[in-house]
């Protein structure tokens, strides 16, 4: 097994290393030309397209999450309505689908048992199904009417991490295949969050050679009750991750709110020194967050704050800043659940959990 680990001491940090390769293998061969997207895979036309009204993003626990940062990236790029809902809510609640219907189902392994049967209920109403999947062969990629694939290659601890970003650099395919087919989007900008996405790799790499600083926080932090997790946009899909990370592995118990409705609830829960995680790459957002992040504060809240680099406006405002290597804003929950993960996985070696095998979970859920 040490040999499997490749000289790391769990494969949850051997995985969370992988990314820089998994992200460039899951796009590789599928950007040509600067903006065209190559998806074999996708064989969906403009005509086929220009009739769907609607699409559902499908899956369970960490793929869920995908879907979330899907929902935001396929409105905003090719402006047709997105639902995101959890594989076992959907199947249950008689879905409103019809053939005008595109489903995208995402699952890691391909044999959730939740998210094979919401594939089955979507297809039954003659909506068309697309599978973002990591395994080759797996059942949701057999059922499946288009199959993407993840290049992520096999994910052995249970926490999700390369399949997470690789889920999501499926997603922004995805997304810009299907505005560039129904030309919501120009070439241009295309070819921007192309660029962007073949950046990500280097940048990653770079954070990781710089892990120390998260290394150093978890290990003055994991004795902590209680954690929050705040963003907004696509900075609130990243907070879901990021929280759901560390409550798995650490069994620290945390929670991931909007940012706007801290006030609305979980604000009655900051107390002294209440770590907050506040998350905010998205430029027009920021004020926003300033200000929710001050709600912490004076209520003496501790906050640790992801930000862009180059961005020091909360130097001296929160108890740490953390600066993600710049990237594009559309594409920056890739960047930002990185330190997330490390996060979670250097609390969870702090306080001396079962990092790979947390008690109760299991990798993959086959039975309901
Ligand atoms: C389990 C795993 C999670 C995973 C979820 C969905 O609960 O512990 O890490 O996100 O299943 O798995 P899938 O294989 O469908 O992505």
């Amino acid at each position: 097994e040490a040999a499997e680990k490749g000289g790391y001491e769990h494969f949850m940090l051997k995985e969370i290393h992988e990314q820089p390769k998994a992200i460039k293998d899951t796009f590789r061969g599928r950007i040509v030309d600067g903006c065209d997207i190559v998806l074999d895979d996708l064989k969906i036309t403009k005509e086929q397209l220009a009739n769907i009204d609607k699409i559902f993003i499908v899956a369970c626990g960490t793929a869920y999450h995908a879907g979330i940062v899907g929902k935001y990236t396929i409105e905003k790029f090719a402006r047709i309505p997105v639902e995101v809902d959890i594989a076992s809510e959907f199947r249950y609640r008689n879905p409103i689908i019809n053939e005008r219907t595109l489903t995208i189902v995402i699952s890691q392994s391909g044999e959730t048992a939740d998210t094979i049967a919401a594939l089955k209920e979507a297809k039954s109403h003659a909506s068309r199904v697309i599978a973002i999947t990591n395994v080759v062969g797996s059942t949701v990629s057999r059922e499946a009417d288009d199959v993407i694939y993840t290049w992520a290659g096999p994910e052995i601890a249970v926490a999700s991490t390369k399949a997470y970003t690789t889920q999501l650099v499926a997603i922004y395919l995805i997304a810009l295949d299907l505005a560039l087919k129904k030309g919501t989007i120009t070439r241009e900008y295309a070819a921007e969050i192309c660029e962007g996405l073949k950046a990500l790799p280097e940048k990653i790499q770079n954070f990781l050679d710089n892990k120390d600083e998260i290394q150093k926080f978890a290990s003055e932090h994991y004795n902590t009750r209680d954690v929050f997790y705040l963003g907004r946009g696509l900075d609130y899909a990243v907070a879901m991750e990021g929280s759901l990370k560390l409550k798995e592995i650490s069994y620290i118990h945390s929670e991931a709110y909007a940012a706007g409705e801290l006030k609305h609830g979980t604000l009655a829960l900051i107390e002294d020194g209440t770590l907050t995680i506040a998350i905010a790459t998205q430029e027009n957002l920021f004020e926003k967050m300033l200000s929710n992040i001050r709600e912490v504060t004076t209520r003496g809240g501790y906050v640790l704050a992801f930000v862009m680099e180059g961005n020091t406006q909360l130097e001296g405002v929160v108890g740490k800043v953390i600066y993600l290597p710049e990237t594009l804003e559309e594409i920056a929950p890739i960047m930002a659940v990185v330190p997330l993960q490390l996060l979670a996985y250097y609390m969870a070696v702090d306080k001396g959990c079962d990092v790979d095998k947390p008690r109760n979970l299991a990798k993959s859920v086959t039975v309901e």
